[in-house]
């Protein structure tokens, strides 16, 4: 009989405690004692590597559940995270998820080295649109708000006057004392906060660019009204970058983070989760006793994020691993999302 090396044995067990909840596994894997095992050396070695290093690692709720439960020292969305990459006082800040949330966590954290596990991973939403768009859009605009989403560049945002995320949309445009608001990049995201400010008496004109989240833009109509027929009590939630049809026909629209609120307080037999899954993994963790029907797509881009990527990133991160910026356009990036934090209500 082979002996069990007690540390991987204590490993395993801790994220058996949390994986054995995930049905829906990106890959498929059913999550056990022996699956585990076989991942237990990888997240034992970043865990002490992080410890070596003053390393923290902030991990987007899409990307797989190994990551987010094995290795995560913070897991949520682009707001929360974007505020402990501004609070951290770590080395080196490991980023689980896209460029771009990368990119915001050097604006936000100079001094830190920040680290990205693979430099492919980019986003249909912020790889849509370039600086240089933006100053041709605001010349044929000069008179409107520029307000970027979260998910563009750093050299995007350095053009703009505030940024947002999909948990602050439309409380921030609301506010803005301009009349005109040009929106970048997701065009669907502008529809939806047209359609919002109007049930809010908010009189704005929105223009928006015309990228759109490959992952949202799919779902349909069709599969919110069948799932309603199948499943009575279902509660459809769908995200921002959603058409503002599915939007419309949602019980509940915001962001991850508001997304994981409301189902924690919400009592319903089923959840139609129209999300990208890992989404939906970290629900069935956090919420073993609910249940979550179909619906769950993959963002490409997410999931090439992986354990042995971000443990060679941490052991001697390649150069292309590196996120770094110039020094100006960083500033006037970190204007944009200050402005962000200052006109985010408070929560409570
Ligand atoms: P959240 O900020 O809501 O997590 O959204 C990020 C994202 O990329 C959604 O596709
Ligand atoms: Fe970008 Fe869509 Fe992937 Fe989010 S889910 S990172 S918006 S491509």
């Amino acid at each position: 009989m082979i002996a069990l090396d007690p540390a991987i044995e204590a490993e395993a067990e801790r994220l058996l405690r949390s994986l054995m909840h995930v049905e829906c596994d990106p890959r498929g894997r059913k999550w056990n004692l022996d699956t585990c095992r076989e991942i237990a050396p990888l997240t034992l070695e970043i865990n002490r590597l992080k410890r070596e290093k003053n390393a923290v690692i902030l991990t987007h709720s899409y990307v797989e559940p190994e990551i987010v439960y094995g290795v995560g020292d913070f897991k949520g969305d682009s707001y929360y995270l974007s505020l402990m990459a501004r609070e951290s006082a770590a080395d080196i800040i490991l980023f689980a998820g896209v460029v771009f949330m990368a990119e915001t966590a050097k604006i936000l954290s100079p001094g830190a080295t920040v680290i990205v596990p693979d430099r492919g991973s980019g986003c249909s939403l912020a790889d849509s649109i370039t600086g240089e768009d933006v100053r041709r859009l605001k010349q044929l605009h000069p008179e409107a708000a520029v307000v970027c989403y979260i998910n563009s560049t750093a050299e995007v945002k350095a053009e703009c006057d505030v940024c947002v995320t999909s948990g602050n949309v439309y409380d921030i445009v609301a506010q803005l004392p301009e009349q005109k608001i040009l929106f970048v990049p997701d065009r669907l995201m502008a529809d939806n906060v047209r359609d919002e400010l109007k049930r809010r008496g908010v009189r704005k004109e929105i223009i928006s660019s015309d990228g759109t989240c490959i992952v949202h833009e799919e779902f349909e109509v069709a599969q919110i009204t069948q799932a309603r027929a199948q499943f009575p009590g279902l509660k459809v939630v769908s995200h921002p970058e959603c058409t503002p049809e599915v939007a419309a026909a949602s019980d509940f629209v915001g962001s991850t983070g508001a997304m994981m609120k409301y189902v924690k307080e919400t009592t319903a037999p089923y959840f139609l989760m129209l999300t990208e899954c890992g989404l939906v993994g970290r629900l069935e963790v956090e919420n073993a006793a609910k249940h979550f029907i179909g619906g769950c797509r993959l963002c490409p881009y997410m999931k090439l994020n992986s354990l042995e990527k971000i443990r060679d990133a941490l052991r001697a991160p390649r150069p292309e691993q590196l996120v770094t910026l110039d020094e100006n356009l960083r500033q006037r990036a970190a204007r944009c999302i200050e402005r962000m934090f200052e006109l985010t209500p408070k929560a409570g």
